[in-house]
């Protein structure tokens, strides 16, 4: 059977290739996609997520929501993602539908399939904490939540110490953290060991469809400003990470710990505090992936794409 699944994003380029890899994923049915604020405001990210699937020319849409903004804006987001959110590629749209409120969305398709929902979600916490904050019991209503955050042991993104979905909005981070929800975190310290080339793009543009046509239009642009910002060859997808770990889970190898967020520190605003004592006090409440296979995923995500 299908996973069902709601998608809440803020794309963003890696997102897009998130989206890209779930709707061309058979194991999932993805049955809502909201839009965050965090690396654009949500109305253009909801309009990226219609872009995309416009361009895929994707038969069914599902019901999409658009949330409200994250609590922090930065602007060096769309130095990395481009002031459209999509590498300027500058994307056309022609249809909108109009958006639903992400909160409810979530509430609505979490009562309708109770047990059932995995939420990967790869933005600011803002959409998933506005659901919890209308209805506490959707933490146990879920199957489970897959989230791209955090910094565990390596240095943060935005700031010595905070991953940028965290910082944005560090009480819904936390609210969520302590939600009593099942989640898999997929903090920096792994998302940054795959580095997608060049020499990757070429492959999944042999195949020359709307995937490939897609990433050729908004990949270049991440090439451009992880050459600049991070000094690499080549760019992070992180977002895509969090789809492939409900897809292909054997990729990931997690380990049970306490994640709190810190929500006021004057340096550590964001931050990820993770309890890695040996004799730590606190119960443990989220699995964090702590490897991955990054030969495996990258091989699994050039396969998908190319037959997308
Ligand atoms: C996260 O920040 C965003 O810019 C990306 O889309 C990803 O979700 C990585 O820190
Ligand atoms: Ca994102």
């Amino acid at each position: 059977m299908k996973k069902k699944v709601i998608i809440d994003c803020d794309p963003g380029i890696d997102d897009a290739v998130a989206l890209l890899l779930a709707l061309g994923s058979a194991e999932l049915e993805i049955v809502a996609i909201t839009a965050a604020g965090g690396n654009i405001a949500p109305e253009v990210g909801f309009k990226n997520i219609c872009r995309i699937l416009e361009h895929l020319q994707h038969k069914k849409w599902p019901p999409l929501g658009q949330g409200l903004p994250a609590a922090a804006q930065i602007p060096g987001a769309q130095e990395i993602h481009g002031s459209d959110g999509l590498g300027n590629s500058h994307l056309p749209l022609t249809k909108t539908p109009a958006p639903r409120s992400a909160p409810e969305l979530i509430i609505k398709t979490i009562e309708r399939n109770p047990g059932q929902i995995s939420i990967i979600a790869t933005a600011p916490l803002t959409n998933i904490a506005g659901a919890l904050r209308l209805k506490a019991s959707v933490a146990e209503e879920i199957e489970d939540l897959v989230i791209m955050g955090g910094a565990i042991e390596v240095a943060g993104n935005v700031s010595p110490r905070a991953e940028f979905n965290i910082f944005m909005n560090p009480q819904a981070a936390r609210e969520v953290f302590l939600s009593g929800a099942k989640i898999t975190l997929l903090p920096l310290d792994v998302t940054q060991k795959v580095i997608f080339t060049p020499e990757h793009l070429e492959r999944i543009r042999q195949s020359e469809g709307p995937a490939a046509a897609l990433l050729s239009r908004i990949i270049p642009h991440s090439f451009k400003t992880h050459a600049q910002f991070e000094g690499i060859r080549g760019c992070y997808l992180h977002d895509a990470l969090a789809v492939a770990a409900r897809v292909r889970p054997s990729l990931f190898k997690t380990r049970r710990l306490f994640v709190d967020v810190e929500t006021r520190g004057e340096l550590t605003r964001g931050m990820t505090v993770a309890d890695l004592r040996h004799r730590s006090r606190t119960q443990p409440n989220m699995d964090v992936v702590v490897e991955v296979d990054a030969e495996g995923f990258l091989e699994f995500l050039i396969q998908r794409l190319s037959l997308s």
